[in-house]
């Protein structure tokens, strides 16, 4: 039997602090009705000063490690996606491997926004399929709300991410379950339609007086771009993967897409031709949680009983670069 790779354990944590879109209110020109209208989110979840993606992330480990039966001492390596990582340099997978006690194993970092988790989970499917590493631990993590323009002048953005983690635990098993096919896809020619300056490598000091005043140290968007992107990038993707690992649309139980926007899920189903319930999502409650949105969205799902062993599930994911990406897993 050809060896692949499952996830055996999932897990997320979000800070305690819950912000409602009528908190944002107080704070900036926007409404509950145009945020809930236009993106479906309701509330999502800030960290209190002092707190890290790494932090999140750890948290999110422990609680996946123990969901798959397994401890520190049974990791054999880390892959830790953010964009927001606690420092410019180290990346947070060694500040993960110090605080979960992970003797010296190897901690690679992602950078690929909100296809991170994605792409983060190919590779670790990858490194168990070639015998590399036995127990791989995934983790999506982000904290936006400290970099965001939280006043009118950011308010396209502000409203529509949260912080919060997930992490999964990727381990062989025997086909034919588990990882069954993955697509990654970039297109850097519209990295400017969704994308965060300085600090820069490119300026003296990274970032200067005229680059904050500006507001260039806050992400920037053309949401009519990303929508239009996403829209299509998603169905194309999830045709592919399905196509990849020889399923068709009507095998698959649940899609399970990086939780952008209510409106650009709900349009994914319908150009799928799929029910909306057959479409996970829970922004609602998250808001855009970039890396953590997938691994926070499963682990939900599978406590929700909509994940079972046996089931098809697609993940799918779009997001700044543009970046994009599709995974079909026989649970
Ligand atoms: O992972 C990828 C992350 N990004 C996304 O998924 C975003 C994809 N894009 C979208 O979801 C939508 O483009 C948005 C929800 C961001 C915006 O919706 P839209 O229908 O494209 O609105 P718009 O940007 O064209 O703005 C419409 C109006 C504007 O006012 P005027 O010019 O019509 O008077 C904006 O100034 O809404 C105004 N507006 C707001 N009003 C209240 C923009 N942001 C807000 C706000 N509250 N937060």
């Amino acid at each position: 039997m050809p060896i692949q790779s499952r996830i055996t354990g999932l897990g997320f944590h979000v800070p305690p602090r819950t912000v409602t879109n009528h908190d944002l209110e107080k704070v900036m020109d926007t409404n509950d009705a145009w945020i809930v209208e236009r993106t479906g989110i309701r509330e999502r979840h800030f960290v209190d000063p002092g707190t890290g993606s790494s932090d999140l992330g750890v948290e999110a480990a422990r609680k996946a490690l123990a969901d798959a039966g397994r401890t520190s001492a049974d990791v054999d390596f880390v892959i830790f996606a953010t964009t927001t990582p606690d420092w410019m340099f180290p990346g947070n997978g060694v500040i993960v491997q110090q605080q979960l006690g992970l003797g010296t194993v190897g901690a690679l970092d992602v950078r690929n926004a909100c296809s991170g988790f994605v792409y983060a989970l190919s590779v670790a499917d990858a490194f168990v399929r070639m015998g590399r590493y036995r127990c791989v631990l995934v983790i999506g993590a982000e904290v936006q709300s400290t970099g965001l323009d939280l006043t009118t002048r950011g308010r396209d953005m502000a409203v529509l991410f949260g912080d919060g983690a997930g992490a999964a635990v990727v381990e062989p098993c025997e086909a034919p379950r588990g990882i069954l096919s993955w697509a990654l896809h970039s297109e850097g020619a519209l990295a400017k339609e969704l994308w965060c300056e300085a600090p820069s490598s490119r300026e003296a000091g990274r970032v200067t007086h005229e680059m904050l005043d500006a507001g260039r140290q806050f992400p920037q968007m053309n949401g009519r771009q990303v929508f239009k992107n996403a829209t299509t990038r998603f169905p194309e993707v999830i045709h592919e993967v399905l196509a990849a690992s020889g399923h068709t649309l009507d095998q698959v139980k649940l899609i399970v897409p990086h939780q952008a926007n209510r409106r650009i899920g709900d349009a994914v189903a319908e150009r799928l031709g799929v029910a909306p319930e057959r479409v996970f999502q829970n922004i609602e409650r998250y808001g855009n949680t970039t890396a953590a949105s997938i691994p926070i969205a499963l682990t939900e799902a599978r406590a929700q009983g909509l994940v079972n062993d046996g089931d098809l599930i697609v993940l799918a994911a779009f997001g700044a670069g543009f970046a994009w990406a599709g995974c079909v897993i026989r649970w």
